[in-house]
């Protein structure tokens, strides 16, 4: 299936610690690695490893790491058409603590650029896809966003909502799929999963929120919820982007026709192929 995918492209330099340090301490890293980042196209890079044919709308600074983002999507066939290039700025980059003996990412997130705008995403024609997936960023452009795509129908859509965004929840009653994270159900005063998606308005979206190693929760549109666990490798060696993968298991699962239930389970199946090999490479393997 086609897929376009709206949010962001990091540059993530990730430190590698046997222990994650304390404050003032001075460590050294057993590895480290630039490579790209960013919850949307991390999405996309999973999705297309699943066969889907993808493409990025999002914002790249005219500098020299850009080059590396467009390499990245390169080598997995994601398609950058869309996307818009802003002279001066700096790529979003993170800069990541991995910790070794828990599998945990810190990050330190530093952004010098403009959100993707829906006037360029109003110039994207949509009858060349079957989903769009959105990252839950900017409120009002997005919501200009989602109301294009739903008003045009075909394709579907999905919003990651993973972390509070001033009037975030006026967009709610838009996708097909909306997807949750513990990070924005914390910030909403949830301590547990079902308790947001319980919460939530009555309506035809399927809500997933996911909560890392005690797995992920659904509710469907008639208010049914479901859990799946999560299923961890053996080796736990690294949690970056373990959510952006499972939403791509879950907008997989989705297209290719699975009960609600089940795409829950699919995206926790393949958040912990994940965790069990660094980066996004070889998720299938
Ligand atoms: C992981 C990630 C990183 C990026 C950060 C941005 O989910 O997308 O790749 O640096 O989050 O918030």
């Amino acid at each position: 299936m086609r897929v376009l995918g709206v949010g962001i492209a990091t540059l993530d330099v990730v430190n590698t610690v046997a222990a994650y340090p304390a404050e003032d301490a001075e460590v050294r890293a057993r590895a480290q690695r630039r490579s790209r980042g960013g919850n949307a196209t991390n999405t996309l890079v999973a999705l297309a490893q699943l066969g889907h044919v993808c493409d990025w709308a999002g914002v790249l600074a005219d500098e020299p790491d850009a080059e590396l983002v467009l390499a990245d999507l390169g080598r997995y066939g994601v398609g950058v058409a869309h996307c818009q290039r802003q002279r001066g700025g700096k790529l979003p980059t993170s800069y990541i603590t991995l910790s070794e003996s828990t599998g945990s990412r810190t990050i330190v997130h530093y952004r010098d650029l403009p959100e993707y705008p829906a006037a360029a995403f109003a110039a994207i024609p949509l009858d060349d896809y079957d989903w769009v997936h959105f990252e839950g960023r900017a409120v009002p452009q997005l919501a200009d966003m989602l109301r294009r795509v739903r008003h045009h129908g075909p394709p579907r859509c999905s919003l990651e909502v993973e972390k509070p965004r001033p009037g975030i929840e006026q967009l709610f009653g838009l996708p097909h799929v909306l997807l949750f994270g513990r990070h924005y159900a914390r910030s909403r005063g949830y301590a547990h999963a079902a308790d947001l998606l319980r919460a939530l308005p009555r309506g035809g979206a399927l809500s997933c929120c996911a909560w890392g190693e005690a797995g992920a929760w659904a509710r469907n549109g008639a208010g049914l919820i479901s859990h799946s666990p999560a299923y961890p490798p053996p080796q736990l060696v690294d949690t970056l982007g373990a959510g952006d993968v499972f939403n791509a298991g879950v907008i997989d699962a989705v297209l290719r026709g699975l009960p609600w239930a089940a795409c829950v389970d699919a995206g926790c199946r393949l958040a912990g192929r994940k965790c069990g090999r660094v980066g996004m490479d070889g998720l299938l393997a």
